[in-house]
């Protein structure tokens, strides 16, 4: 049993409820697990010490949103789309055709590349949908190799519906055969309530059977149009509410008094170029908000939490604090995990050394690689 004193932080940032913020801070993991944290004047002796020399520290990032498993490529569409074309999400099944055509091989070497690249930038937990697949072996396939990279994993089969068959149809596929081939693999299942993809009585179904074999919810809710996917987040208990982006009165209202997150995903604000949620009306009344990528080829290739950070502060008026508590903290809570997105006793000792004395410079310095150093379970990467 060793453990490790990290010592000479500038300013801690530790996640945790109790004291989110402690200056010139040591933190001590053992066995991969956070030991202790403080100041550092009151560290405990450790059999090895690294110095990170008047840095700031993070938890690593927590993205609770991200579409990872997917061939081809939509830089046409994005083009388009900087050329005044408003986004739909028709361009998903450009990605079906494409991933459907792929090989196991070549989806889970992309999908490893882009979980790698997120490593280096901090992020340690990450959840994967599937969701271009859209047939009972496409979506098995996806997210048995969505498996191999984490235990975040979200059955999507309900993100449009394919060319070749019709709404009704379809739902019964997704409700009934293909959740019994997915939901081994599955913790959770998902389901695009929008306009031009699923109502609420085809949410609701859809969901209801996801729960009912055993999977938590979430569901991607009120992004391009008020609708009714928030308030059925939360009649249904789903973890969380992802893009929150048009929100009636009522459904902020829900989200405040739910245990429903709600994770906002600026990346597809900013790719998209549209208007961003609104995060203070939603921390305001009481909400518990995360911050996401929602890294996807479509509406929001970015793998970076940092920039997400970084446009949550500038666009959405959240302070630098309710931003890094998003992304790390909120993330943990969409996933309903209490061992990440904070460094307190017990939990993961998975943490960021920034190249900065704290994480206030990740909007502070928007673009700039901050990330000094990477530890998961509290090995250096
Ligand atoms: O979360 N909105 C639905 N799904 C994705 C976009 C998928 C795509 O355009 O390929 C999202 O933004
Ligand atoms: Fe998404």
């Amino acid at each position: 049993m060793t453990t490790t004193l990290i010592d000479g932080i500038g300013l801690l940032y530790t996640g945790d409820p109790e004291r989110e913020e402690i200056p010139d801070a040591a933190v001590v993991v053992e066995d991969g697990l956070i030991a202790w944290t403080g100041p550092a004047a009151q560290a405990p002796d450790a059999d090895e010490r690294v110095d990170v020399a008047g840095r700031g520290v993070i938890p690593g990032f927590v993205d609770s949103h991200a579409h990872l498993i997917f061939a081809g490529d939509r830089t046409a569409e994005f083009q388009a789309r900087m050329s005044g074309e408003p986004y739909t999400g028709g361009g998903i099944r450009t990605t079906v055709a494409a991933t459907r055509q792929a090989s196991d091989a070549e989806l889970a070497t992309r999908a490893l590349g882009l979980v790698n690249e997120m490593l280096a930038q901090g992020t340690t937990t990450v959840e994967i949908k599937s969701g271009y697949g859209l047939s009972v072996a496409d979506e098995r396939r996806s997210l048995e190799i969505a498996t191999g990279l984490t235990d975040e994993t979200t059955f999507l089969g309900a993100h449009v519906v394919p060319a070749d068959l019709d709404a009704d149809s379809y739902v019964r596929l997704v409700a009934g055969e293909m959740l019994d081939a997915c939901a081994p693999y599955a913790k959770w299942v998902d389901v695009f309530c929008e306009r031009g993809a699923f109502d609420g009585d085809q949410t609701r179904e859809i969901l209801s059977a996801g729960l009912k074999a055993g999977l938590g919810a979430r569901v991607h809710a009120n992004q391009l149009g008020e609708g009714p996917g928030v308030r059925i987040a939360c009649e249904l208990g789903a973890a969380s509410a992802d893009h929150c982006t048009h929100l009636t009165a009522a459904d902020v209202a829900a989200l405040a008094d739910s245990d429903t997150v709600a994770t906002l995903l600026p990346g597809a604000e900013f790719s998209t170029r549209s208007p961003y949620p609104d995060a203070r009306r939603l921390i305001d009344a009481g909400a518990t908000v995360a911050l996401a990528t929602d890294c996807n080829p479509g509406s929001s290739f970015t793998s970076s939490m940092a920039f997400c950070v970084a446009l949550a502060v500038r666009e959405m008026r959240m302070t630098p604090l309710e931003a890094i508590r998003a992304a790390t903290y909120g993330g943990a809570r969409a996933l309903r995990r209490t061992d990440v997105g904070w460094l307190r006793r017990g939990a993961r000792a998975d943490l960021v050394v920034l190249a900065a004395p704290s994480y206030v410079h990740l909007a502070y310095r928007p673009g700039v690689p901050l990330v000094h150093q990477v530890f998961r379970e509290g090995l250096l990467l």
